[in-house]
């Protein structure tokens, strides 16, 4: 399986998967690695592993559906079987999400339906829930939404902030986005 990975700032969930990879415990080949931000840490780090990277930035000068096409070109290149979606800041074109029905797939630090888009750790502070977590679901063009191959829930602690709570959930999203990207390579999640 040829992975895709997009990502737009720390990387660290794109790197969980490439040490798996490295390790045998994803069967699959990565074939992009791709930023649309330029000093984003994670793909610094990527193309130190050796890894094939791509920076492509939308700079004012072109318009978003040059920037869309650039986006669908560059990704079709690479021949993915799967793109994963980790971290990725930009809202996707439709023609590129229908392109990749099924086998695009996005990590959202909530339990969703609960709080799509950004800024969910300080949501669920300031909503005084007493759980949080994450979900791993295919990518279809409504935001954050799509259907659901994987939620992990976390209890909230008293005395969470949304910093500690974040750093908390995060290897649990390492942990299972590897879980599913193993499981699609190996044929266990259905794509
Ligand atoms: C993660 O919390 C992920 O769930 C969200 O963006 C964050 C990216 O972190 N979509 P990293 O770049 O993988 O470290």
């Amino acid at each position: 399986m040829q992975l895709a990975i997009l990502i737009s700032g720390r990387g660290s969930n794109m790197l969980a998967v490439a040490d798996a990879v490295k390790s045998g415990e994803i069967d699959a080949t990565i074939c992009l690695v791709l930023s649309n931000k330029e000093n984003a840490l994670g793909i610094e780090e990527a193309a130190r592993r050796g890894l094939p990277t791509q920076v492509l930035t939308k700079d004012k000068s072109i318009g978003r559906a040059e920037y869309d096409k650039q986006l669908l070109d560059a990704v079709t290149s690479a021949k993915p079987d799967l793109i994963v979606l980790a971290g990725f800041i930009y809202i996707l074109d439709k023609e590129l999400v229908d392109a990749y029905s099924g086998k695009m797939i996005n990590i959202h630090p909530s339990l969703l339906p609960k709080y799509p888009g950004l800024h969910t750790h300080r949501k669920v502070i300031a909503n005084g829930d007493k759980q949080h977590g994450l979900t791993i679901h295919y990518v279809t063009s409504e935001l954050d939404s799509g259907p659901i191959i994987m939620q992990r829930a976390i209890d909230v602690l008293a005395e969470d902030d949304e910093h500690t709570l974040a750093a908390r959930l995060l290897p649990y999203e390492h942990s299972c986005l590897v879980e599913t990207v193993a499981g699609i390579a190996n044929g266990e999640v259905c794509s």
